[in-house]
């Protein structure tokens, strides 16, 4: 199983970023409950505290693009990784040219023009391979959870969309989550983060194919 985790970090200059909310502690709960599970695990982690679960193979990135570049390297290395699971807060945008130098306040007025640039979309790139993992995408929402997640899933191109509430999530211990599948939704009521982890192990383990060769 290979999996993203917590935000990214968007640079501006050496000492500022663009960055969000996540603090990947869902995302490092799935990977646990997955070693649990018995799988071989590779987290590929944006800027977090948080410790590496035992027996869970990690990789540090920053900016979404080494996130993208580290999910590729590591489906390249293991072929037949069965699961992707995206359930980093990747940073849509990035600034296109960030300055080498920490930008200067030069007087009252002074204002910097950032232009921001799209980042590779990495759940969309990896379900778009040949011969793809099964994959899973997270949907942080604001409202409106069963109608958003499943016009994202079907943009997304994934059999698996687990919908939450941005802002009821990051940070906290517990969740709420709704999967949403080709049949319809079903709902993991609110729990700590490492139930609800467990749950949707089982629910991705119940619909996975049969093995790939
Ligand atoms: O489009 P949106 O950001 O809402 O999609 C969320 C899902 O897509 C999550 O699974 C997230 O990890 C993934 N994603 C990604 N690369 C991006 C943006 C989102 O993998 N650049």
């Amino acid at each position: 199983v290979l999996l993203t985790a917590g935000p990214t970090y968007e640079p501006i200059d050496p000492v500022r970023g663009i960055t969000n909310l996540s603090s990947g502690k869902m995302g490092f709960a799935i990977a646990r409950a997955c070693r649990a599970a018995g799988a071989e695990v590779t987290l590929v982690a944006g800027p977090t505290a948080l410790a590496t679960p035992r027996g869970v193979r990690r990789v540090d990135v920053r900016t979404a693009q080494q996130m993208h570049d580290a999910v590729a390297a590591a489906l390249d290395a293991a072929p037949r990784t069965d699961v992707f699971v995206a359930v980093a807060a990747v940073a849509d945008w990035r600034v296109a040219d960030p300055s080498a130098r920490k930008l200067k306040k030069r007087g009252a007025d002074d204002v910097p023009k950032l232009e921001l640039v799209q980042n590779p979309d990495i759940l969309a790139a990896v379900a778009r391979r040949a011969d793809p993992p099964w994959c899973v995408g997270f949907a942080a929402e604001s409202e409106d959870l069963e109608a958003n997640g499943q016009a994202k899933r079907a943009a997304k191109g994934v059999p698996l969309l687990v919908a939450n509430i941005g802002h009821a999530t990051f940070g906290r211990d517990d969740n709420e989550l709704l999967l949403i599948d080709e049949r319809g939704s079903r709902r993991l009521p609110r729990a700590d983060k490492a139930s609800l982890a467990r749950a949707l192990v089982a629910e991705i383990a119940q619909r996975l194919p049969p093995r790939r060769g």
